[in-house]
């Protein structure tokens, strides 16, 4: 089965910026054979939109707003990001809960947004290193599953691919070992299977994000369980990236 990898591009470049980025990355990734989806700020979708649409490389938001339309100034759209041609948009990202307080509730309801538009969903889910720390790590990712899933069926659940991001691994170098990843992907499908079946659990595909560099992803790939990368720094520069890919 073909791997997933997910490029999160952050708040870093100018649209100029990725202009050129994307003149690099678009020759060396023609005939990869993983899928490849960037997650991009709002201000790049246009030009994503204007230079993918021939391409396999496909791209989506890192986030979207709770409501769907109406004064809510500073914020997009769902819809807004799917008439642009995105196909794909994070959500629950932890650098989001963390700094606007978003709850596992706002979460849902954001994934019902973006459902509801034909969006695919990249739901971020982990720990912090306090819960860690507590042996908390099933407790929390399953709370954030069962919330954030809630009142989902079966059948939507093509469009929903789950990223373990412990937060302790974001940006700090710390990747996670393979056991952790391993542990936290067997009690993602678990709670998948209690609260949809195990069909569905065995069909989820399965994210690992926090740290990856051309240095660890392939031994990363090969955990057991694992259907792809979400990556963050390492995304930033073409080369890198395509070589991952
Ligand atoms: P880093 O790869 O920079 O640790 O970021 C991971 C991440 O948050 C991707 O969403």
């Amino acid at each position: 089965m073909k791997k997933l990898i997910v490029g999160n591009f952050k708040m870093n470049t100018t649209v100029k910026e990725f202009a050129v980025y994307l003149d690099k990355f678009l020759p060396k990734v023609k005939d990869s054979k993983s899928d490849v989806v960037l997650c991009l700020p709002y201000t790049h979708l246009m030009l994503a939109s204007q230079k993918l649409v021939s391409t396999e490389v496909n791209f989506g938001s890192q986030n979207i707003s709770i409501d769907t339309s109406g004064a809510h100034t500073g914020e997009v759209s769902a819809n807004m990001v799917k008439d642009l041609g995105a196909t794909y948009t994070i959500i629950g990202h932890s650098e989001i809960r963390k700094r606007f307080k978003e709850t596992n509730e706002q979460v849902n309801q954001k994934i019902i947004n973006a459902l509801g538009v034909n969006l695919k969903v990249i739901l971020c889910i982990g720990e912090t290193k306090t819960e860690k720390n507590a042996n908390k790590t099933a407790a929390v990712l399953k709370k954030q599953i069962d919330i954030a899933l809630k009142g989902l069926y079966e059948n939507e659940l093509k469009n929903i691919i789950i990223a373990y991001e412990p937060c302790w691994a974001i940006g700090t170098g710390n990747v996670a070992s393979s056991k952790d990843i391993e542990n936290a992907v067997k009690t993602i499908r678990k709670v998948i299977e209690e609260d949809f079946s195990e069909k569905a659990a065995e069909k989820m595909l399965v994210l690992y994000g926090g740290s990856t560099k051309l240095e660890n992803f392939n031994s990363i790939l090969k955990v057991k369980g694992v259907n792809g990368l979400l990556v963050g720094g390492a995304c930033l520069d073409a080369d890198v990236f395509a070589k991952m890919v």
